[in-house]
């Protein structure tokens, strides 16, 4: 029997990316609603880094479930607006924002702001939290620009107003697999594959 590992998010959009990108470990992927425990807990982001809150989230689920857990921090850079809105990216326009209501307030607070000047970059913090064997993370980032009106209805998030350095297409027109195989959150689980697959073969 493979081990168990707790996929700790309740962000559907980023869960869809997880299950395709960690697709093939030996391991079972266990969702929040899956783990028969019930409503799990709302985990505060009070982390000043990616990473930091990675780690927050992963200890917390994983401590609520008994289970191993991978969890990932991730959000939108702005260099026009000082790297904002940063760790506060899910909760730009407020506690329990909808991705609409963010991308809204993004392209206001850039109006007028040219292309050359609408650089930025999405991160991700990846972790692995074993409370008994370990933790294990792994960081990337993706470059590009922000565009001043929304193009596509793929992926999640900022998405559609994000034009990836060399892309053509936003990772809202972009097929799941294009973005999977370049964004943040593909390049940083991809890093931390080889330690899911060493914990896994551990496990038992
Ligand atoms: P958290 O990691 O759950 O705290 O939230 C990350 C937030 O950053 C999301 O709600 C999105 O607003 C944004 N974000 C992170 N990754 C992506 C992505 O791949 N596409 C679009 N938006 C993203």
């Amino acid at each position: 029997m493979p081990p168990r590992l707790l996929l700790a998010s309740a962000n559907q959009g980023k869960l869809r990316e997880l299950r395709t990108i960690l697709d093939g470990l030996p391991v079972e992927l266990v969702g929040l609603a899956e783990a028969g425990l019930g409503e799990p807990p709302e985990v505060e982001e009070t982390g000043e880094t990616f990473l930091e809150n990675a780690l927050l989230k992963g200890r917390a689920y994983a401590a609520w479930s008994g289970l191993a857990a991978v969890a990932d921090d991730s959000g939108l850079e702005v260099d026009a607006l000082g790297g904002v809105p940063g760790v506060r990216s899910a909760r730009y326009a407020g506690p329990g924002a909808s991705d609409q209501a963010n991308l809204d307030k993004l392209l206001a607070e850039l109006t007028g702001v040219p292309p050359e000047r609408r650089t930025a970059r999405f991160r991700c913090a990846a972790v692995l939290v074993d409370p008994e064997a370990g933790e294990w993370h792994a960081e990337a980032a993706w470059e590009g620009r922000l565009l001043d009106a929304p193009r596509g209805s793929g992926g999640f998030g900022y998405d559609p107003v994000f034009l990836p350095d060399g892309w053509e297409l936003t990772s809202a027109e972009a097929d799941q697999a294009a973005k999977d195989a370049a964004s943040h959150r593909g390049q940083a689980f991809r890093s931390l594959r080889p330690a899911i697959e060493a914990w896994a073969g551990h496990a038992n």
